[in-house]
């Protein structure tokens, strides 16, 4: 059902169904106006909601009570974020799932699924075919490759580098800030995690600040991980230790 938006900032391509009870929000915090476009072939679920700068590729799904889009605002980590919207790219044939919440200035590339209630910060990038589960955090600036999956409850950390086809387990914990000083005015030296291609991560772990996980590598559940992971082994416990090879899943 093509809805005749009588808002000029928000743009229904053809065959779009678009809800009732979905809210368009082209105003940002700081006044400004931008336009919402909304794909051939969109479908925009109740209660979602879409702010200006947003730009849906064909045929996205928005379920019901998302937020796409939103302008950071407030304090937090030495930045005062003033609401202003950038834009927010959704690419073709993606899915955010009912309760989700992506903010301003992402970019999500084709095919990606984002889970119910999972958090998406701003400066995000996302590859084509990644696919997030439910309760999964992606803070700040994170930057993801192709075909990434995470399953439900992991955080990821701000200013995080996760390559193609990593594989985060459940509740797995990413650190950036070591020495945890937190007060106004005071510099904090934020230092992210590195996972390379193709490396899984197991259920439960805990990834420290500023260690490189190499390419292929397994961490086993469960583990805390304070040393970088050399490329195509195996490591487990606590504190994780080297435990062998690992078969590389492509058979090379
Ligand atoms: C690390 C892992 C790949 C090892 O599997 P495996 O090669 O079949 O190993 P085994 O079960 O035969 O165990 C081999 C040894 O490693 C130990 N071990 C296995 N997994 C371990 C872990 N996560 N932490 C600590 N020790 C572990 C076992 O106790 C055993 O020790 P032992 O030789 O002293 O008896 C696997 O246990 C694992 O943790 N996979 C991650 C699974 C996961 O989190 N998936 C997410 C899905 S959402």
């Amino acid at each position: 059902m093509p809805l005749s938006w009588d808002d000029s900032n928000v743009q229904i391509d053809d065959g779009a169904h678009v809800a009732r009870s979905a809210i368009f929000e082209p105003v940002d915090l700081t006044g400004s106006a931008q336009p919402i476009v909304i794909g051939r072939g969109c479908r925009i679920a109740p209660g979602a909601v879409l702010y200006g700068g947003v730009v849906l590729g064909e045929g996205v799904v928005v379920e019901d009570h998302s937020v796409v889009g939103k302008p950071e605002f407030g304090y937090a980590m030495g930045h005062h974020y003033d609401g202003h919207a950038g834009t927010c790219t959704v690419g073709a044939g993606s899915i955010i799932r009912a309760g989700a919440h992506v903010y301003s200035n992402v970019v999500l590339g084709e095919q990606v699924h984002i889970g119910h209630h999972t958090l998406v910060r701003s400066a995000v990038r996302l590859g084509a075919g990644t696919q997030l589960a439910h309760f999964v955090s992606v803070e700040r600036g994170s930057q993801f490759g192709g075909n990434v999956r995470s399953s439900p409850h992991t955080h990821i950390t701000g200013g995080t580098v996760v390559e193609d086809r990593v594989f985060f387990g459940a509740g797995v914990k990413t650190i950036n800030d070591k020495s945890m000083v937190w007060r106004a005015g005071t510099p904090v030296v934020l230092e992210a995690p590195y996972f390379a291609e193709g490396a899984a991560i197991g259920s439960g772990s805990t990834i420290a600040a500023g260690v490189h996980v190499g390419r292929w590598a397994l961490v086993g559940s469960q583990s805390l991980v304070l040393r970088d992971v050399p490329e195509g082994v195996i490591v487990v416990g606590v504190p994780a230790r080297e435990r062998g090879p690992r078969p590389h899943p492509d058979g090379d």
